[in-house]
């Protein structure tokens, strides 16, 4: 297994992570999980676009062209001769100098890049059967369409869910539903499917941006606005919807079963039009 390490494929032993990394002292890094199908790279441009718009937002230098990170992922689908899975990359501020927490000046900025792939088929058993959730609150920060490296209370979320024998932690606040821990809600009320929309409230997804381009292009009716729990827990059907996971059904949430307790007409239908694109961009669903 190779891993990408400052630019460079290297062994497991060739990662010298040093302590004054500012991924490592303050979470101070944003990352990206690109899903491969078939040897290649499933919208990698939509999740490039999201790398760049993430480290704008925190005024973070990428030190790397986009050509040399899709070089980069590349790479590491050849070496690891992956054909199913997905790309992990991670970008921190730099590191070599002494904890501090004001950062060097942007033109300053040595980002330390870092990468490795994932082997895994499509869990066609989850998107097609469905998962439980419950419901947790939203403890994170303000900048959320961020895709930083402070996952902490999303992790707090899963372990919750957990104890429940549950796989996903729907998270609000207040009143509102705002994405899953990992993951963007959307909700099918009478035909209509409505998801939270985009802002600094939740990471914008590219599987959630995607499934949006398909209601778009088939005519079937959506919105974007914010629903509440109830809305939630009295939809007709639930989706999350991430990189690994695509459009993946939540039949159980907490106590309440959603809708008959099984994947819906319209979650069927996206997904349906999902492995199209999948088929059209990389030649196979795997
Ligand atoms: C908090 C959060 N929201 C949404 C998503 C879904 O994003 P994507 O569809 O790009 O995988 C993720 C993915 O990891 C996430 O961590």
């Amino acid at each position: 297994m190779k891993y990408l390490w400052k630019g460079n494929l290297v062994d497991y032993d060739g990662i010298k992570i040093d302590i004054n990394d500012r991924g490592y002292q303050f979470g101070d890094g944003i990352y990206e999980y690109v899903r491969v199908y078939n040897g290649k790279l499933f919208a990698l441009k939509e999740h490039l676009d999201r790398l760049e718009n993430s480290a704008k937002l925190i005024d973070l230098n990428l030190g790397y062209t986009r050509d040399e990170i899709k070089g980069f992922c590349e790479q590491l689908i050849k070496a690891n001769d992956l054909d199913s899975g997905n790309v992990y990359l991670q970008i921190t501020r730099g590191d070599g100098i002494v904890r501090n927490h004001l950062y060097p000046e942007f033109k300053d900025q040595k980002a330390v890049i870092s990468g490795f792939t994932t082997h895994y088929y499509r869990n066609n058993e989850r998107i097609e059967s469905g998962v439980k959730a419950i419901l947790y609150p939203d403890l994170r920060w303000a900048l959320c369409n961020v895709k930083s490296l402070n996952l902490l209370p999303n992790c707090m979320a899963i372990a919750e869910a957990h104890k429940y024998g549950a796989n996903k932690a729907i998270l609000y606040k207040g009143e509102y539903i705002t994405e899953e821990r990992a993951g963007n809600v959307l909700i099918v009320k009478d035909g209509k499917v409505i998801t939270h929309p985009d802002g600094p409230e939740i990471l914008p997804g590219i599987t959630k941006m995607l499934i949006l381009q398909i209601l778009k292009e088939r005519k079937m009716p959506f919105e974007e606005r914010k629903f509440t729990k109830d809305e939630l827990l009295n939809a007709d059907e639930v989706i999350v919807s991430d990189t690994k996971t695509e459009c993946c059904p939540v039949i159980k949430i907490g106590d309440k079963v959603i809708g008959d307790g099984k994947r819906g007409p319209v979650t069927k239908k996206i997904d349906d039009a999902y492995k199209e694109l999948i088929v059209k961009q990389c030649g196979k669903v795997m």
